[in-house]
């Protein structure tokens, strides 16, 4: 399936939560020095406000239980394979292919992405509470069936309840840059965050990455580079099972105001799923 044509920004979702109590502290890193995946940021959030208006609270009561759910706590974040893999074929009452995305924020690329491809399973992941609220009021208003949404850090999502090959495609789009040199470490596209991604993915399956951030832009291009498993693509040119057409949220378009450049990176993982399943070296 390729991809073409602009995709437009849905108003009432898209709006990247203001940051409150933004400064980290050093102490909150230790827990993931030692994964079985090496460096993974513990913290690559931030802690924001997340009261919810009457309506979001009435959706929410409604429909969390049903698409929603809880990550576990990263406690068992030594371990390289998933205990119980999250059952996504009765959550979502169906067989699909399968897409996370990390870091929705309130959903406006999720929404617009899932509502293009229908065939496809959409799982947002996000520590913003009220975020996730936005998204669950578009799906609702929209009556799209295609995406479930999981709030706690995207990375025991990862290793937690998402088994080894078993995704179509990972979407990072906008991850907070944590700009300051001494932050840089909070940073969620690291080495390991990428090689975890790509024993999540399926051979061919894809890892969209975009920031507006010039230096986490190059930081995003090395460590996807340098992980074996992935080829850069160009999605103009080469066939891809996913759509890479995002929708313009307000917080790229602010970006695009304050006139920076937005950078989008596409890698493939190594070799093929044949018809019946079976995998091919490139
Ligand atoms: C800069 S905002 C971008 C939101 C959205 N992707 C967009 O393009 O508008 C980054 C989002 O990633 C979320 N985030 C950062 N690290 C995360 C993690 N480890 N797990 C889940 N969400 C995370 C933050 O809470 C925040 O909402």
């Amino acid at each position: 399936m390729r991809h073409h044509g602009q995709m437009h920004a849905r108003p009432g979702v898209g709006v990247c939560p203001v940051p409150m109590n933004s400064e980290p502290t050093d102490s909150e890193h230790s827990n993931r020095e030692h994964s079985a995946w090496g460096y993974l940021p513990p913290t690559s959030f931030r802690a924001r406000r997340s009261a919810l208006s009457n309506a979001q609270r009435e959706t929410w009561d409604r429909l969390w239980p049903r698409l929603g759910m809880q990550a576990p706590s990263h406690t068992q974040a030594a371990e390289p394979t998933p205990r119980e893999p999250l059952d996504t074929k009765t959550w979502f009452g169906r067989e699909a292919p399968l897409v996370l995305e990390i870091g929705c924020g309130s959903g406006t690329s999720t929404l617009a992405m899932a509502q293009d491809e229908p065939n496809i399973d959409v799982i947002a992941v996000e520590i913003y509470r009220r975020g996730l609220a936005q998204l669950l009021c578009a799906i609702d208003s929209a009556g799209v069936e295609n995406i479930r949404l999981i709030r706690g850090n995207a990375l025991d999502v990862l290793q937690h309840l998402i088994g080894p090959e078993s995704l179509t495609g990972v979407r990072v789009f906008f991850p907070d840059p944590w700009p300051k040199a001494r932050h840089h470490k909070r940073r969620l596209l690291q080495p390991a965050t990428v090689a975890l991604i790509a024993d999540r993915l399926l051979p061919g399956g894809v890892l969209h990455a975009a920031t507006d951030h010039p230096g986490y832009a190059e930081h995003i291009a090395t460590v996807g580079d340098a992980e074996p498993r992935l080829v850069r693509v160009d999605p103009g040119s080469e066939a891809l099972p996913i759509s890479v057409v995002r929708p313009t949220t307000k917080y790229e378009s602010k970006a695009h105001e304050a006139g920076s450049a937005v950078a989008d990176y596409v890698w493939k993982k190594r070799g093929q799923v044949t018809q019946s399943g079976d995998q091919n070296a490139p």
